[in-house]
């Protein structure tokens, strides 16, 4: 595959379907995207996993996979998203996402602004709505979103006709982490059908974990929780996946570790005596994995608390996957930036 052939054929424009008409940025539909499987997204937006179908699942995990040769920079010549303008909205605070985002946009060509919360009209009390309408104005061609409430990229939506992009709001979902954890475990593990995921620590309080159960139980995978009772309620059992309060037992039969960040920010009392306490009987360490099968891998995603979700040591260890879930967020986010760039008359 050629990845670096991709300018202009025939100039379709970036449709803003809610208006049914073209309007900003240009993209190519030449190159990856007419390789990428055959799909009919019923959405440019991307808003939940629990939307998408398995077969939209998985094109977006091979455009992502096709997408990840742009890391080298002699490949770095897509001008997918030429003319388009992406603005990266963070009500939240955020390392790995938002410059990941601005990573994959301009990776496809398109103008990435970055709004600052900081210092704009929404420190002088601005509601959501008068900072949507504003940047309306302007005629973005996609917003990317976080927040602190649930369904705030939903409602942003109906303000705007440019595609919406969901990078986490409130504990509800997060959906590009999902896709970009599912990659990094399916490089490893080939398919996920069959394959067991062991979802550890601050579930209640985890968006991560929302998105992560709907598409790993989409792709065939089984999901426990694993942690304490204040993290995992029993209420969780309506997400169809087991529960368990011990973590020796909880990772004896799994094929991924994955750690859950304790959030802190959600929680309106500290739910455990400390950070040692935590490790103690949830952390993981050179000890705690031996419970675990010989092959099982180790993801987090980020950022890390040392020494309480996972140990130091046990970060830079063979089969912990950090560093290549981060990778492979850049791809995913090309990805869906690609899609929300589709004609949507297919
Ligand atoms: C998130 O925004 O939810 C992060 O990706 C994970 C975390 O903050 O723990």
């Amino acid at each position: 595959m050629n990845l670096t052939q991709g300018g202009p054929s025939g100039s379709p424009c970036f449709m803003r379907p809610s208006q049914g008409r073209p309007v900003h940025g240009r993209f190519s539909d030449s190159g990856i995207l007419q390789r990428m499987p055959t799909v009919q997204h019923a959405s440019r937006d991307l808003m939940t996993i629990r939307d998408l179908s398995r077969d939209e699942i998985d094109a977006m995990l091979d455009a992502a996979a096709a997408f990840r040769p742009l890391s080298d920079p002699a490949h770095r010549t897509r001008t997918d998203l030429a003319g388009a303008t992406v603005v990266n909205l963070f009500f939240e605070n955020s390392t790995r996402t938002r410059t990941s985002f601005e990573i994959a946009a301009k990776r496809l060509g398109a103008t990435v602004i970055n709004f600052d919360i900081a210092t704009s009209s929404v420190s002088k009390g601005e509601s959501l709505v008068d900072t949507i309408r504003t940047i309306e104005a302007m005629s973005p061609d996609a917003i990317v979103m976080r927040h602190s409430s649930t369904g705030a990229p939903a409602f942003v939506k109906r303000h705007t006709g440019a595609a919406v992009i969901n990078a986490g709001d409130g504990a509800h979902e997060h959906p590009t982490q999902a896709l970009l954890d599912v990659l990094t475990m399916r490089d490893r593990l080939g398919s996920m059908e069959g394959r067991c995921v062991a979802i550890i620590g601050d579930v209640r309080h985890s968006r991560v974990a929302r998105s992560n159960v709907y598409c790993l139980q989409k792709l065939g995978a089984r999901v426990k929780f694993v942690g304490p009772r204040a993290f995992v309620p029993e209420t969780l059992r309506n997400f169809g996946v087991e529960l368990q309060h011990d973590l020796r037992a909880g990772i004896a039969d799994v094929d991924v570790i994955y750690l859950l960040r304790i959030q802190l920010e959600r929680q309106a009392e500290p739910m455990f005596p400390s950070g040692t306490e935590y490790h103690r009987l949830y952390g993981l360490n050179e000890c705690t994995l031996r419970f675990a099968p010989e092959h099982a891998l180790v993801m987090h995603p980020g950022p890390v608390n040392r020494g309480v979700e996972i140990n130091s040591g046990l970060m830079t260890h063979e089969r912990c996957l950090i560093e290549e879930q981060v990778a492979n967020g850049v791809a995913v986010r090309m990805a869906v930036l690609a899609r929300a760039g589709r004609r949507s008359d297919g």
